[in-house]
């Protein structure tokens, strides 16, 4: 299994439990195809709003039903109450209203993985604010987390990180990616003159992904923000909390640029229903 697969499946070894998983921004179903070979009892649920991501996501889940209207963001008055209604499909040839197992089963979950920093890219905070209340209607066990996240570690001007982020400054210099990065600083807000750490690091991070170059100008990579003080008024408690810097993406960064990254870049979290 490749790294960043296995790294996004840690929760299934903390919820031995779990009996259904809507898989939120499944592209193409790759997650969802993992989670079935390693434990087939699992109730599967799909979910995502691009349209030729869910057509490959049915025929890698081939025989399942899969209704293909995809919800669209602002039409939708909640991109679960279209998700009950139009885009599920489940595993084992049973298709479940996702309501319907959150009251039956007692293993619920909802996965976001690296879906929720698009969401807070695109989405305005009312529709955010609202998106948590529908997850929350749901009453779905668990929520589960697993995107890019700043977090509490603060905003430092890079020249306050001589070591090793003067090594970062060397490999732009050399040239190897600097018409990316030109373009990568004038993506920013206005005014960004003096480089922050979290945004240099959000630029390690983004530079492989040269195929898909204009999009990912588009996402802002750390726009998560902490969620347990937005989960907990919705009756949701963390109980996993993993902030850290994925192995497999020090050794890239490692590789590629000498850097030792010294910041933690990803969150590993799982919220409990209280
Ligand atoms: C970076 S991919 C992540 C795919 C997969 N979850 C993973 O971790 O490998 C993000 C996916 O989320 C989908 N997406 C973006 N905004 C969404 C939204 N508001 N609701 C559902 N899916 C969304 C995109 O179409 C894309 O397929």
């Amino acid at each position: 299994m490749a790294h960043g697969l296995e790294h996004k499946l840690f929760f299934l070894e903390h919820l031995p439990e779990l009996e259904a998983l809507l898989d939120w921004g499944c592209a193409d179903g790759t997650l969802l195809a993992e989670v079935r070979k390693q434990r087939p009892e699992i109730l599967l649920l799909g979910h995502d709003t691009d349209e030729r991501m869910v057509d490959q996501a049915v025929a890698k889940f081939d025989g399942l039903e899969w209704n293909k209207k995809a919800t669209i963001w602002e039409d939708a008055p909640s991109a679960l109450e279209a998700l009950r209604f139009t885009a599920e499909w489940a595993y084992r040839g049973r298709k479940v209203p996702f309501s319907e197992p959150a009251r039956q089963y007692g293993g619920t979950g909802i996965l976001f993985s690296s879906v929720l920093h698009e969401m807070y890219t695109h989405g305005t905070s009312a529709q955010m604010r609202q998106h948590w209340k529908d997850v929350a209607a749901t009453g779905v066990d668990y929520i589960v987390i697993r995107d890019m996240f700043w977090g509490p570690q603060g905003d430092y001007l890079l020249s306050e990180y001589p070591t090793p982020y003067c090594q970062f400054i060397k490999w732009i210099a050399k040239g190897t990616h600097s018409a990316q990065l030109t373009e990568f600083n004038a993506s920013l807000p206005c005014g960004e003159s003096t480089m922050e750490a979290r945004i240099a690091t959000e630029y390690l991070l983004k530079y492989p992904f040269v195929e898909n170059w204009e999009r990912e100008l588009e996402e802002i990579y750390f726009a998560l923000p902490d969620l347990r003080p937005v989960l907990a008024p919705l009756g949701y408690e963390p109980v996993y909390w993993n902030h850290h810097c994925p192995d497999f993406i020090q050794e890239r960064i490692k590789k590629d640029t000498s850097i030792d990254i010294p910041f933690n870049t990803h969150l590993s979290a799982i919220f409990r229903r209280k």
